[in-house]
């Protein structure tokens, strides 16, 4: 009975193993390579199941690399996602581009579910960037402003920074702007002023890791100082270098000088004898000397020879285009305006071309953060000013922010503009066209009344003009009437006369009389 159990259940497991196994799972390999010699690599697997969902369960992950002697590793974990952690020391393995190999196992009878692969470099020269900031602000671009420090800074990858930190035993950068050399740091870091006119400069650093322990380290900067006596343990091919110039002294620029001009001449020698005339050569603080292919074999683009293979070296450059910011603004024209008025500015200023801007009105007063943008990038301009024309609708204060930038800086400039309304006049022509309104009035008042009363005395004389009575009855003479009156007239004309004579008398008289 217990045995039959058994067997139903090693069944059932075995349906089950069956599913698991036709469902489909994949893996990825992440890294984070490339890496310099003796630095870890580290790979990273994760295993997701047909949903895309890391898968569950318990898997057991198998890694080997193409290297040779190859690396492999193995490990069984309840778990998505794995590591592997190799190294490749420079005393056995070359750089180049290698393959890295998961294949991912069910635990149950290590049945393969998938495998991935991918390449990855082991580099000679250590990795990272040279980081550039000026005023506290990361420089993303080629662009440097020649007003303010720029600090340069070498930012090694994770896993080179890692093999420094745990195995340096000394870590020195040598900077060189167009190949001259500006003096060598521990920090990794240079600050440097491009100060002067628009140009394309090229900024190299030179980082130089020595795993050696301290005590000859020690003896390196004795040969520094004097270099013509102390040098004959290492530098046997600097010898030469030196008995070409007999005459300098001891003084440390002299002598500096000098191998840069004999490297020049005598390549083939100094080609040879790079391992020994390398970096520690090279004097700490004092100003530029000009170098040559010889003393730093990857500096300005030139040479190819690995001058320690004790040693890590790196080799960052940059390009850098100064530029000079937007400066010295100035702003010609009125800020105090009557309502109505638009304003009217010139705005001026220096830097290099080509610029962008835009101005933002502000009502009543405005502190300027430092963080205003354009928005839509602003206007692209050519010259060194323009103009602004604005009208504001209602008096106030108002602020009208310049913002002005180019490829190195940005300038946001707050011009106060205050709009008053016009209140006195307004006063007076509400008091003066009233009172002289008025004041014609009376004026006319005065007059009219004047002239009606003249003018009715000579009204009242032509009414009585109009006034006569017996007059306005031979209007209503009919027509036979005044036949039989013109007939009479014509028959007696004397008598009739003297009658008409006398009815048209009493009016003359009656005129004459008032
Ligand atoms: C770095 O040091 C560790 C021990 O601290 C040593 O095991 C390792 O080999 C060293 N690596 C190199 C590249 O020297
Ligand atoms: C390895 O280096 C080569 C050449 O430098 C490059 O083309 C390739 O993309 C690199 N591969 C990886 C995985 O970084
Ligand atoms: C560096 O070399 C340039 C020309 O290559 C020369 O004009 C300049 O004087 C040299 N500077 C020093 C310090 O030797
Ligand atoms: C490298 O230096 C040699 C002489 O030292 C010179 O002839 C050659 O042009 C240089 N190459 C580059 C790329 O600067
Ligand atoms: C601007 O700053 C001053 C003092 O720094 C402050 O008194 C004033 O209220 C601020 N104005 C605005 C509009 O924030
Ligand atoms: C810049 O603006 C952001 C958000 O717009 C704000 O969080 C930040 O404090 C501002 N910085 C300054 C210096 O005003």
């Amino acid at each position: 009975m217990k045995a039959y159990c058994s067997r139903t259940a090693l069944l059932i497991w075995f349906l089950m193993f069956i599913v698991s196994v036709d469902s489909y799972y994949y893996v990825t390999i992440s890294q984070n390579g490339p890496v310099v010699r003796g630095a870890n690599i580290t790979f990273r697997a994760d295993l997701f199941n047909s949903f895309g969902q890391p898968a569950k369960g318990t898997f057991w992950y198998v890694w080997k690399d193409n290297a040779i002697p190859q690396h492999t590793g193995e490990v069984e974990v309840h778990s998505p996602w794995t590591e592997w952690v190799v190294s490749f020391p420079a005393s056995v393995y070359a750089p180049g581009t290698y393959e890295v190999d998961v294949t991912v196992s069910s635990s149950f009878l290590y049945w393969p579910l998938c495998s991935q692969r991918a390449l990855f470099n082991i580099t000679a020269l250590l990795n990272g960037d040279l980081a550039l900031s000026q005023r506290n602000r990361t420089v993303f671009g080629k662009f440097v402003s020649n007003s303010s420090e720029a600090v340069h800074r070498v930012q090694l990858g994770q896993p080179d920074r890692e093999l420094l930190e745990r195995n340096a035993t000394s870590v020195v950068a040598y900077w060189f702007v167009d190949c001259v050399y500006y003096g060598s740091t521990g920090d990794l870091s240079l600050r440097f002023n491009y100060s002067g006119p628009e140009a394309t400069r090229v900024v190299e650093a030179l980082v130089v890791a020595s795993y050696e322990p301290p005590a000859t380290t020690t003896t390196t900067p004795a040969t520094t100082t004097t270099t013509p006596t102390t040098t004959t343990p290492t530098t046997t091919t600097v010898a030469p270098a030196n008995t070409t110039t007999p005459p300098p002294t001891t003084t440390t620029v002299a002598t500096t000088t000098t191998p840069t001009t004999t490297s020049t001449t005598t390549t083939t020698p100094a080609a040879t004898t790079t391992t020994a005339s390398a970096p520690p050569g090279i004097p700490r603080g004092g100003g530029s000397h000009n170098v040559s292919a010889a003393d730093f074999p990857f500096v300005c683009g030139n040479g190819s020879v690995m001058p320690d293979p004790k040693k890590s070296y790196g080799l960052f450059r940059r390009h850098v285009v100064v530029r000079a910011p937007v400066s010295g603004i100035e702003v010609s024209g009125s800020n105090w305006l009557q309502h109505g008025d638009m304003v009217n500015l010139t705005v001026s200023f220096n830097g290099s071309v080509n610029f962008t801007h835009c101005i933002q009105p502000k009502q009543g007063s405005y502190n300027v953060t430092g963080n205003e943008t354009c928005k839509n990038e602003g206007a692209l301009l050519r010259e060194r000013k323009f103009r602004v024309i604005h009208y504001f609708r209602y008096p106030g204060t108002y602020v009208l922010l310049m913002i002005i930038s180019n490829d190195v800086s940005r300038v946001v400039y707050p011009v106060t503009i205050n709009i008053y309304e016009v209140t006195k006049q307004a006063q007076l022509s509400v008091i003066v066209v009233p009172v002289t309104c008025s004041l014609l009035a009376v004026i006319l008042m005065v007059f009219g009344v004047a002239y009606y009363v003249q003018s009715r005395n000579r009204y009242t004389v032509e009414v009585a003009d109009f006034d006569f009575g017996k007059a306005s009855d031979m209007e209503y003479k009919t027509f036979r009437e005044r036949l039989r009156e013109s007939l009479a007239n014509s028959i007696n004309r004397p008598g009739d006369y003297r009658e008409s004579d006398n009815i048209w008398s009493p009016s003359r008289q009656y005129g004459t009389l008032q």
